[in-house]
């Protein structure tokens, strides 16, 4: 897929103030460009009223990104920018990610995060069952680290 300039713009605007610094869980533009030039990724974007569609002056609240392989889809980035948070905006957009990951075939998604992050509430909300843990594998800012869980969503299509 490969995303216009603008929503790569988008993209950026919510991942520069989404992600923890701390973690170095965020992607820089070089990166979303390149995986989105790619034609197993692709991205979404969520306006602040929900939707999907954008007009030139539609602030960005959020977006994800999702690579697949055969049947499998890795959520890669998933993220709201924080004035957006706790409006219902993530449970929306998760819903779309994983409708359309049906849509498009999908048997599987799977998605990889930090232990401890609050994302597991919404993640277990949508039906996703933790199946394996890399110990120690986050390396945070002041050297500690943190495990990486990994969690599934099986799609019965
Ligand atoms: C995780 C994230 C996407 C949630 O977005 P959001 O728009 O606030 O999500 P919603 O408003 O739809 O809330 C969904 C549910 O998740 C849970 N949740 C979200 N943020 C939470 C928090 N800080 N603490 C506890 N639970 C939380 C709640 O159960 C919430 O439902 P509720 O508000 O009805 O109680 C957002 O906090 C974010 O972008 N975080 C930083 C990036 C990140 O860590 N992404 C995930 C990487 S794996």
């Amino acid at each position: 897929m490969i995303a216009p300039k603008d929503d790569i713009d988008r993209i950026m605007s919510v991942m520069e103030r989404a992600f923890p610094a701390e973690f170095g869980e965020a992607w820089n533009r070089r990166q979303v460009s390149d995986a989105l030039l790619v034609s197993n990724c692709r991205y979404g974007l969520i306006a602040p009223d929900g939707s999907p569609n954008f007009y030139e002056d539609t602030d960005t609240a959020g977006f994800f990104m999702g690579r697949s392989v055969l049947d499998e889809e890795e959520l890669l980035l998933f993220a709201i920018a924080p004035e957006y948070r706790r409006k219902g905006l993530g449970h929306l957009l998760l819903a779309r990610f994983v409708s359309e990951a049906r849509g498009h075939g999908m048997g599987r998604v799977f998605l990889e995060m930090r232990r401890g992050n609050p994302a597991g509430v919404l993640y277990a909300a949508h039906g996703f069952v933790e199946v394996g843990v890399r110990p120690s594998y986050y390396r945070c800012g002041d050297g500690t680290r943190l495990d990486a869980i990994s969690q599934e969503l099986v799609l019965d299509n």
